[in-house]
């Protein structure tokens, strides 16, 4: 597994009032896609493309795009879904399926309860959003079920991992493929009730309310 956290002041101070209890739904949701449009950018460094030939006004050139097949955006329900827009304001031909995930508040387990994926990942880039790497059981229940489609390239872009969480996700992944997190913070522990210390609280709760 290969983590890269986005060491960018425009990215710390979005995450700042991010975290800030007092900032309500309307202005964190907006600062969930302004701050996923900048992982975004580094998350999709690797992404593949072929050589393409086009002609500018003056001559004709040899540039590059994006490679068949598209890539796979993946939020997972319902966190994931806030950061949806940010991904595909840089990727906007990427295909988007849907992974509907909850922990167990007691065993902490992941448990999928929808899907809508393609069958055939094989040969697929996929990028997985998820705002809370928190103990790594939703990421690690989301990635075996891509691994399981055939994927072999995910990437996870995430606002928050604790040192615990990634630490599960790299044990659990070994070399069975390539994954990469891109994070905006590595913060400093899991507490009792596995919220990630000093964290943002309830990402899904502080985007849409709880319900
Ligand atoms: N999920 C959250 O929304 N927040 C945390 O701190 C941990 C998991």
């Amino acid at each position: 597994m290969r983590l890269h956290v986005a060491d960018h002041p425009l990215v710390a101070h979005k995450l700042t009032v991010l975290r800030d209890e007092r900032t309500a739904s309307p202005t964190f949701r907006l600062l969930v896609d302004e701050l996923v449009t900048l992982l975004a950018y580094e998350a999709t460094r690797e992404v593949r493309t072929e050589p393409t030939v086009i002609q500018t006004p003056v001559t004709q050139t040899t540039g590059i795009k994006l490679a068949d097949p598209r890539p796979l955006v993946v939020p997972i329900l319902r966190a994931g879904l806030g950061m949806l827009e940010g991904m595909t304001r840089l990727l906007p031909t990427a295909e988007v399926g849907f992974l509907g995930m909850q922990r167990d508040e007691e065993t902490l387990e992941a448990i999928t309860y929808a899907n809508r994926l393609p069958d055939d990942l094989a040969g697929r880039q996929c990028f997985l959003l998820d705002p809370m790497l928190a103990t790594g059981a939703t990421l690690v229940a989301a990635i075996d079920f891509l691994f399981a489609r055939g994927a072999r390239d995910v990437t996870a872009v995430c606002l928050l991992a604790a040192p615990e969480g990634l630490k599960v996700l790299e044990d659990a992944v070994g070399d069975r493929g390539d994954v990469k997190v891109v994070v905006a913070s590595v913060d400093e522990r899991l507490n009792e009730n596995a919220y990630i210390v000093p964290g943002l609280g309830d990402a899904g709760d502080r985007l849409y309310g709880v319900v």
